[in-house]
């Protein structure tokens, strides 16, 4: 049976589709994650290197992280000629093990659209931990595009609603269309998708003595999908 790993592995229907999500983003997150030349970025679950493209030239390192090899080989290629941008293989079986970036610290680290391919919630509190150990003092992790509660339909439809308002109603249709027939529904239909409600995210972040709130405006195009800003 064919896992989310194995899916993300493969050429998948997100492979170009995603920019349009990241522009979204990209247009809103400096409100909540302000940069500079010196700004260090760890991006988990890098994927095709939407932010590392965006934000290369306008921050100091960016590190990425991804269990997906062939996603790492195309950002790689991507940055070839950028030394600050450093792309790092986890493996899939232990993908909570931030070895390669163990020994730094980073102002900011953003999650985009990642943790509900986890398995539990206890992953999360795990991956809370690991981004409590590298965050700097004054960094801000975003941890974005989080499913918190069930709802494929209401999903679907403001995720319509945006694309029409942004213009783009066509080719999220015709993606919608592709992913129903596609890898991904089977794959979703055998593994499910992790929902963690939104006080279990601030319970986990109370725990671990991590300040946290969720952002009120959406930062991603999904409008149900919430997005958790912590400080440290
Ligand atoms: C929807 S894509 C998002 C990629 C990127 N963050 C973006 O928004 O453009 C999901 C990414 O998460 C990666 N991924 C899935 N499970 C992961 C895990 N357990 N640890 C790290 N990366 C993971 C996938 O390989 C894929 O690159």
């Amino acid at each position: 049976m064919p896992t989310w790993l194995d899916f993300w592995q493969n050429e998948n229907e997100f492979d170009d589709s995603m920019t349009a999500n990241y522009a979204f983003f990209l247009d809103r997150v400096e409100t909540y994650a302000p940069l500079s030349p010196s700004t260090r970025v760890l991006d988990i679950g890098s994927g095709p290197g939407n932010l590392e493209d965006a934000w290369h030239s306008r921050v100091g390192d960016i590190h990425g992280l991804d269990i997906s090899k062939r996603y790492n080989e195309i950002t790689r290629a991507k940055h070839a000629g950028h030394p600050n941008v450093h792309i790092h293989d986890i493996p899939a079986d232990d993908y909570l093990n931030f070895g390669p970036v163990a020994d730094r610290q980073f102002d900011l680290i953003i999650v985009m659209s990642v943790v509900q391919y986890y398995r539990s919630a206890a992953e999360i509190e795990q991956l809370l931990t690991n981004i409590k150990a590298a965050a700097a003092p004054g960094g801000r992790a975003l941890l974005c595009d989080l499913i918190v509660a069930e709802g494929v339909l209401g999903d679907v439809l403001s995720i319509l609603g945006r694309s029409l308002r942004q213009g783009q109603l066509l080719s999220m249709l015709r993606l919608l269309f592709r992913l129903r027939f596609s890898d991904y529904y089977s794959v979703r239909q055998q593994n499910g998708i992790l929902i963690v409600p939104e006080r279990d995210w601030l319970a986990m972040c109370k725990r671990l003595g991590i300040k946290a709130r969720f952002i009120d405006e959406p930062l991603t195009l999904q409008q149900e999908r919430k997005n958790l800003l912590l400080q440290f």
